[in-house]
């Protein structure tokens, strides 16, 4: 992979956010922060290994930047003007297709304005990408916030081999069928020569769309887009590829001595409680906090756990905080929160430490560190990387992952204690399981869930992707 003189490269990153958010202090100051989410914390290891490029939103409206390097990564910043924000990205990306691709577990809002500034934005994206990728370049567009990109590209620069890759589940037609715009969308997609799931159940839920929307032949793994005019038929590549993490740089964060000794200090801050158990997410409807919130208020209520044996630190980071749904969340949980502490807390000890602000990743492998028990009870989820993190962390082959069976991770990550979060009792029943499970079967289970995410870590997923990408083009091309 490499660059040209003239700000082109061979491999170009398409995401709605780039890796870093541009952050304006109270005195004027700018600086540049990580962005939320794990869509970035599985591609920065990947670019930072490729010579390339990302195209991104840098996080703020109406900024005019020029490409930039930031940490080895060039960086190249698309301009949302304030009202594009509002309808392009909280409106139809956040309050449109996020409930409606989640099992509509919000629900979706339908506003015509919304799906023309989509439309927009997505051509903006696919101008920049095609003006900084050299001839015969790999493009990899990743994410529903840009899922018209594919085709707009391929218009454009047919020369280009596109990657898609859908971070978020793909629904099933019953549900994606309500979407006014549903043959627009599945027409965008098809411009890529693969496009990726985390599951293969995503992939099915695709294929079904593409053979009741416009009627393609579709394969086990594929789609065959018909000859038309000019143009020869050419074959698509529809299947799952679940995303991971940089393993190795969990596990060596986890055996620096100081992050050890910060996991036994958050231990002794939180009174020396016989279990500890986390929760990590993104303030999201779809993460079933509150589901968590009253197994765990249940307990305490029943008398089954008392906050001697057991405290939850639930880390809930600031998310989409413009879109209404979430802000009646977030109350929703605060309050929730507030009535098990005042019920079950003392002047020693909170039965729920709270904290709505994002960790440094040093931090946050000491909290899975000093966790006992990880809570991942999403309702639906794409894939869950915090899971996958918990047990990268875990070099001590010790704590348990409760992990829900709606989240993609439940795939590969069957060693876990699954739940279905709908069911209190049946959660409550997992959490009191977790809490008495025995040192040797932790073990037998860590180990086993540690040999798939070594197996299966973030540079696998991406070459496997790529791989692929520059096979279907060849064999197309050859076609
Ligand atoms: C999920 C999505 C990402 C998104 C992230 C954070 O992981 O799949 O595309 O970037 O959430 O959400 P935000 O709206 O802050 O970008």
């Amino acid at each position: 992979m490499s660059r040209t003189d003239n700000g082109q490269f061979d491999f170009v990153v398409v995401s709605n956010r780039l890796p870093v958010d541009r952050v304006v202090a109270d005195d004027g100051t700018e600086t540049w922060k990580t962005s939320p989410g794990g869509l970035v914390t599985a591609l920065e290891p990947v670019m930072r290994s490729a010579d390339g490029a990302w195209v991104g939103w840098a996080g703020k409206p109406d900024l005019d930047l020029e490409p930039f390097d930031n940490d080895g990564i060039t960086l190249v910043p698309v301009r949302l003007s304030e009202g594009e924000v509002e309808r392009y990205y909280e409106g139809f990306s956040n309050d449109t297709l996020w409930p409606l691709y989640h099992d509509v577990i919000a629900p979706p809002r339908y506003h015509r304005e919304w799906w023309e500034t989509y439309v927009r934005v997505n051509a903006r994206f696919a101008d920049v990408a095609a003006s900084v990728s050299t001839h015969g370049a790999t493009v990899w567009i990743q994410d529903y916030h840009l899922q018209l990109v594919p085709r707009m590209l391929r218009a454009a620069r047919p020369d280009v081999t596109i990657g898609f890759f859908n971070h978020i589940p793909f629904p099933p037609y019953g549900i994606y069928s309500q979407l006014p715009w549903r043959t627009q969308i599945i027409d965008g997609l098809l411009g890529a020569d693969v496009i990726g799931f985390q599951r293969a159940g995503d992939a099915r839920n695709f294929l079904r769309a593409v053979r009741r929307l416009v009627g393609y032949q579709t394969t086990a793994t594929g789609v065959r887009i018909p000859a038309e005019g000019e143009r020869r038929e050419r074959t698509v590549v529809a299947k799952a590829y679940p995303i991971s993490i940089d393993t190795a740089s969990f596990e060596e964060l986890a055996r620096r001595p100081e992050i050890q000794e910060r996991a036994r200090q958050i231990r002794r801050d939180l009174g020396d409680p016989r279990t500890v158990m986390l929760g990590v997410d993104r303030l999201d409807y779809t993460k079933g906090i509150g589901h968590r919130l009253k197994a765990f208020g249940e307990l305490l209520s029943d008398g089954a756990i008392s906050t001697e044996d057991a405290v939850l630190v639930q880390v809930a980071s600031p998310s989409r905080e413009r879109v209404e749904t979430y802000r009646a969340l977030r109350d929703e949980i605060e309050l929730t929160v507030g009535r098990i502490n005042g019920d079950f807390g003392s002047i020693s000890r909170q039965a729920i430490n709270y904290l709505h602000h994002g960790y440094p990743r040093e931090e946050m492998v000491a909290l899975y560190l000093a966790a006992d028990i990880m809570l991942v009870t999403a309702l639906r989820d794409g894939m869950n990387l915090v899971a996958k993190e918990y047990v990268a962390a875990r070099y001590d082959e010790d704590g348990v992952l409760v992990l829900s069976e709606f989240a993609g991770a439940a795939d590969e990550l069957r060693s876990a204690l699954l739940v279905n979060p709908h069911d209190i009792d049946g959660l409550k029943a997992t959490i009191l399981r977790a809490m008495a499970m025995p040192a040797a079967e932790r073990r037998r289970r860590m180990r086993a869930l540690r040999r798939r995410v070594r197996e299966n870590d973030v540079q696998q997923w991406s070459s496997t992707f790529l791989r692929e990408l520059s096979e279907s083009r060849r064999s197309s091309d050859q076609g």
